[in-house]
């Protein structure tokens, strides 16, 4: 994702969206805050709520996931696993077909609709573990403001 945004903020996203199964869990651990203000966003998924209402435009829209070293795979925003409910999105490594009823703009106003915005403010030494599955992340603005800002990232649950 850094390769493509730099240190601007990122769209919120599922890490590994290009993945057949994407990690289910990512741990971030935080080595040094950085000069500045810069908080990581989460994006928690209201699944139950989503699993009953099942809103045509996450579970219907088809999409192409396409990532350097991957095969192009077809997709949808929301999918039922072995393990349930589970989302991806990107909007860097996801596009939707040309022939979809629906555009982008569409998809990111109904992900509003089923989820709330968390700031995660940083101090040394703190661990955060996102569930990959059921909620979105993203780095906030300020990393230019912040150059020795370092977090170590881990892929957990990676088949
Ligand atoms: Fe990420």
């Amino acid at each position: 994702m850094s390769a493509q945004t730099g240190l601007d903020a990122q769209p919120r996203h599922t890490d590994a969206a290009f993945l057949p199964r994407p990690p289910r869990y990512i741990a971030l651990q935080c080595l040094k805050v950085g000069e500045g203000f810069c908080p990581t966003i989460l994006w928690p998924i209201q699944i139950r709520r989503l699993s009953r209402k099942r809103p045509p435009i996450l579970f219907n829209s088809r999409w192409v996931s396409t990532a350097a070293g991957h095969s192009p795979m077809y997709c949808y925003v929301a999918e039922d696993g072995e393990d349930g409910l589970r989302i991806r999105f990107d909007p860097l490594s996801m596009r939707l077909l040309p022939s979809s009823y629906w555009e982008l703009h569409d998809v990111e106003i109904m992900l509003d609709e089923y989820t709330n915005r968390v700031e995660c403010i940083w101090k040394e030494g703190a661990l955060l573990i996102i569930n990959n599955w059921t909620c979105l992340h993203a780095r906030g603005e300020g990393a230019v403001a912040s150059p020795s800002r370092v977090l170590r990232r881990w892929a957990v649950g990676v088949i």
